[in-house]
């Protein structure tokens, strides 16, 4: 396994829009991202990992871009941009940029053109046909849409203003390659590119099973990993990033550890690293995101520890807790209640000392919580809106509607940001695009900095044992008591030096036996910090307590 300073690096990532309010308009923007770079240092992050912020209607908040090579003007200007990468060098810190080229805006210049005309020299830059399969948008509601100009539908696998660019095409991909070695020649260190997996659809565009009678099917098997996506990823690799130091990795809805190692098996020369939603799809049912079931450790554990070994010795792990699109961890998985503390530095132990690369969605480090709107007229996110108002008109309760988006909707992850105890928890000075989460009066960044036992003090101590201890990132990884429904427990090992890490998932007081060749070694990192030093067999773990012994020599 070669080293590589993106494996040993930790990523931080900002959804700008929720960040901080330079200009108090109520919306994010770059110099605040600029104002909070040391805050950011101090914490001990290594990367920035930016959501889009090029020109967008903002249908998706960014995430349908009309022009590649311009700033939202919500954001601020190129120059603001510029000035904030020379201000992420300084600091010896490096940008990734979010990539999003599996569709562009129905803005965009090439759609515009697109749509035009049957014989528009754009026309073949989207996925035009006749008459539309029967794919869901991952929005709801159709994938494909009528336009009237030319009698025909153009598919969108997400919003109606999001069209899939045809990757077929080779002027599609060598105009995006162009794009891409413009970001990569202006200084940026990489990219995280969004449903990269989604580019190779299977050209007979297939109907989907149909299920229960349903008007939609799911078409995942037909653009999820599809036909030419290796292909088309090694032709980007050989004529943009190869040519460059940077890091590079690919959300990727529905991939397996096998195709992950396809992905970024270094000889192969494709992304770096991927993220998987495996544990992410762990509490939803066979209706999707919205259909909501109980998780349970056992999977969970499974789950991580089947990509633990399985890229072992090909391709590299991305370490991830929640983004811009998931709920909040300490809500999901933890305790954002009595143990809110406990639980959240218990989470960021528990996967902070797993094999891979980790990132910290912004306010992770603070144990942001969920946020419970009781109006929907509170949400902004497009997939609430249109989950909500899809299910609404199919007969369904307010009351339980919203039940489910406490829990799922992704603007559990996009409140803004909490500075501090001020009116807007300092984010902005006047009304924000999305409100605060009300409990910003007790979670905040201000007083977590001041307090040495806050769990951002924590996330910079876990930060700062992946830089001293090279087992951290390179040692193997091994689980231990699998079938145990509270206690997660692994072991990792580095040429005679060992880890084991120990956490309590639970409320409860748990035992736990040390395994003996550990008896002698040392804790270096817990949540618990009167506990003392010295390991006896029988370990009793308090309520979602987390520790980690280390042992150079047995
Ligand atoms: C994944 C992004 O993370 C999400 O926010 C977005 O809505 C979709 N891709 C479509 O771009």
């Amino acid at each position: 396994m070669t080293r590589q300073w993106w494996k040993e690096s930790v990523v931080y990532q900002i959804y700008p829009r929720s960040f901080n309010d330079s200009n108090n308009d109520g919306i994010g923007d770059i110099n605040g991202i600029i104002q909070k770079l040391d805050y950011l240092k101090e914490l001990g992050v290594d990367v920035i990992w930016l959501s889009p912020v090029y020109e967008s209607p903002n249908d998706d908040n960014g995430y349908d871009i009309s022009d590649y090579t311009r700033i939202m003007s919500d954001f601020g200007t190129m120059e603001d941009w510029d000035r904030m990468l020379q201000e992420i060098h300084k600091r010896n810190m490096k940008l990734i940029m979010d990539l999003v080229i599996n569709h562009t805006s129905d803005e965009h210049n090439w759609f515009v053109e697109s749509r035009k005309s049957t014989d528009n020299a754009f026309r073949d830059y989207y996925i035009w046909r006749d008459k539309p399969n029967n794919w869901e948008s991952a929005f709801s509601g159709s994938a494909w849409k009528y336009d009237k100009t030319t009698n025909q539908y153009y598919l969108h696998l997400f919003s109606q203003k999001q069209p899939d660019l045809n990757w077929e095409n080779p002027d599609v991909r060598n105009d995006l390659f162009t794009m891409m070695k413009w970001w990569l020649d202006k200084g940026v260190d990489g990219f995280r590119m969004d449903v990269i997996n989604f580019i190779s659809k299977d050209q007979r565009l297939p109907d989907g099973e149909a299920n229960n009678g349903k008007l939609y099917a799911s078409g995942h098997s037909y653009y999820m990993n599809g036909p030419r996506v290796h292909e088309f990823l090694q032709e980007m690799n050989q004529k943009t990033l190869a040519n460059y130091d940077i890091m590079t990795v690919g959300e990727m809805p529905g991939v397996t550890p096998e195709q992950a190692k396809l992905y970024t098996a270094e000889s192969r020369n494709e992304l770096d690293m991927v993220f998987h939603f495996e544990h992410m799809d762990i509490d939803s049912g066979p209706d999707g995101k919205w259909d909501i079931k109980p998780w349970s450790l056992v999977e969970l554990k499974q789950i991580l520890s089947k990509w633990q070994t399985e890229l072992e010795y090909e391709g590299w792990n991305s370490l991830y807790w929640n983004n811009h699109d998931q709920p909040r961890v300490v809500s999901r998985f933890g305790d954002d209640g009595a143990y809110r503390v406990e639980s959240a530095k218990m989470l960021a132990t528990t996967l902070h000392m797993m094999k891979g690369t980790p990132y910290i969605y912004q306010g992770e480090e603070l144990g942001m919580t969920n946020v419970r709107f009781n109006k929907i007229a509170s949400y902004r996110d497009i997939e609430t809106l249109n989950m909500y108002e899809e299910k609404i008109n199919e007969g369904a309760e307010e009351k339980a509607l919203l039940e489910t988006i406490h829990a799922k909707s992704r603007d559990n992850a996009r409140t803004p940001m909490q500075w501090d105890s001020s009116a807007n928890a300092g984010f902005t000075e006047t009304a924000p695009w999305l409100q605060v989460n009300p409990n910003y009066v007790d979670i905040n960044a201000a007083s977590a900095v001041a307090d040495p036992n806050s769990i951002y003090h924590y996330y910079r101590k876990l930060i700062a044992l992946r830089k001293k201890y090279p087992i951290v990132v390179y040692g193997s990884y091994e689980l231990l008591m699998p079938e145990s429904e509270s206690i997660f427990a692994y072991t990792r090992e580095l040429r005679n030096k060992h880890l084991l890490v120990v956490s309590n998932f639970t409320n409860e007081f748990v035992h736990f036996e040390i395994p003996k060749d550990y008896l002698k070694a040392t804790k270096i990192i817990g949540n618990y910090h009167e506990r003392n030093e010295k390991l006896e067999q029988k370990l009793e773990l308090k309520p979602y307590e987390s520790c980690v012994y280390y042992d150079a020599d047995f």
